[in-house]
């Protein structure tokens, strides 16, 4: 189970309108992620373990091709676990800069390579320019009957230009659910085809989200009443923090998960998000005391392996002597200590306890991330499944490539 505790001056909290919620957001379309852990699609899945397994037979690489909601929930778990697998993921879709394409160009140069292309809409433009691309380099290098076998399209089930194009070329293809929207699909095809290929055990994460899914969490409750209580009291800017680098991509997933579902209507919290200890020596002092409208939600993972310690010298020319033979673990987590009592003594600090980082925990964190946004963006009153927002600059970026309609 995931532990929530909260440390400094905080707004009293009410669960129970946090609860009433779910009641509410159960009535919405989109929330086939509310129960997907325990309901998730078994053929779809076993087809995912399979073209994982095939990819991994047959490509060194897979460009795996999206953008935001399409991205990051893949990358934060690949990242955070670091598994061995024959196959070595690479990123693309989700930015335009041609050196940083060149750069995966330049990585991949003879290897041989698969692409999986995720967008639900099908249309977006990063991902749809970066496929042109990638198929484009698939077809020179092995010719178009063997380029579309290696060609993974994750999309919606009837409709898009890359539904069309998957099914006039007969790429494989996998589902984007119609009631789960971009960043609630870390846990269908759209995450878990690239996660099964980059080594990572798909029924371990599952698992995880479904014990958080049956567990009725009260800790999601509290985290969301807790997040829109500060919300009240102009609190309106949380850096989710955590003491292990590997999260970096969790946290990147974290911020699109609650900027896109809150941040409308003149709402929302803004989500940033450090690592530390390396922030402390540039963001600390703006947490301990730079303007006071800011809260901390730090990620305390308390598995204390791999087993390094510090080595014991003759000398203590370092006057490093105190700590001989003390593991970093437990140097880091007194860092993570020092920072809650420091920090709350200025801002809330809500810490998130999880014992470890691997698919299983991992899995439990998406679950309750994902849950308590929904419900702390309900209580904002604002819809956590649309992203109005995101059209304007779209529409001005149309406007100058000069996009026909
Ligand atoms: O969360 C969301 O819905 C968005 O971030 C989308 O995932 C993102 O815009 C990409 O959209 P698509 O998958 O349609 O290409």
């Amino acid at each position: 189970m995931i532990k929530l505790d909260i440390h400094g001056q905080v707004p009293a909290i009410d669960t129970a309108v946090a609860k009433a919620k779910l009641d509410e957001l159960k009535s919405s379309d989109m929330v086939g992620w509310l129960t997907l852990p325990t309901d998730y699609d078994q053929d779809e899945f076993a087809r995912i373990k399979a073209a994982a397994q095939k990819i991994n037979s047959d490509s060194k690489y897979l460009v795996c091709i999206g953008i935001g909601g399409s991205y990051l929930g893949h990358r934060a778990v690949i990242e955070a676990l670091n598994k061995k697998s024959p196959t070595k993921i690479l990123y693309a879709g989700n930015f335009l800069s041609p050196a940083s394409f060149q750069q995966i160009l330049d990585e991949l140069g003879d290897a041989d390579f698969s692409v999986n292309v995720i967008s639900k809409s099908g249309t977006t433009t990063e991902p749809a320019v970066a496929f042109r691309i990638f198929k484009q380099k698939l077809i020179d290098k092995y010719g178009e009957k063997e380029a579309y076998q290696r060609i993974y399209a994750t999309t919606d089930s009837s409709k898009g230009a890359l539904h069309d194009e998957a099914s006039a070329n007969g790429y494989a293809s996998f589902v984007v659910p119609d009631n789960i929207g971009g960043r609630y699909s870390v846990l269908t095809a759209v995450g878990l085809l690239p996660i099964a290929a980059a080594g990572v055990d798909i029924d371990q994460l599952m698992a995880g989200a479904r014990a958080e899914q049956e567990a009725d969490d009260e800790s999601i409750y509290k985290y969301a009443a807790l997040r829109a209580a500060l919300f009240q009291k102009d609190y309106d800017l949380e850096v989710l923090a955590s003491f292990e680098p590997r999260l970096f991509y969790f946290a990147e997933w974290w911020k699109q998960l609650y900027g896109e579902s809150e941040g409308k209507n003149s709402q929302g919290i803004f989500p940033a998000a450090t690592i530390y200890t390396t922030d402390l020596h540039s963001l600390g002092q703006y947490m301990q005391e730079g303007r006071r409208n800011i809260y901390e939600t730090i990620i305390n993972v308390t598995d204390e392996s791999p087993l390094i310690t510090v080595p014991a010298l003759k000398e203590n020319l370092d006057g490093l002597k105190y700590l001989e033979n003390k593991s970093l673990a437990y140097i880091n987590q007194n860092a993570l200590r020092a920072t809650v009592t420091a920090h709350s003594t200025s801002i809330p600090v809500v810490e998130i306890t999880t014992e470890k980082i691997d698919e299983y925990h991992l899995g439990q964190l998406i679950y309750f991330f994902e849950l308590s946004c929904a419900i702390s963006a309900k209580l904002q009153g604002v819809d956590p499944f649309n992203q109005p927002g995101v059209e304007a600059y779209k529409n001005e970026m149309f406007r100058l490539l000069g996009k026909p309609n």
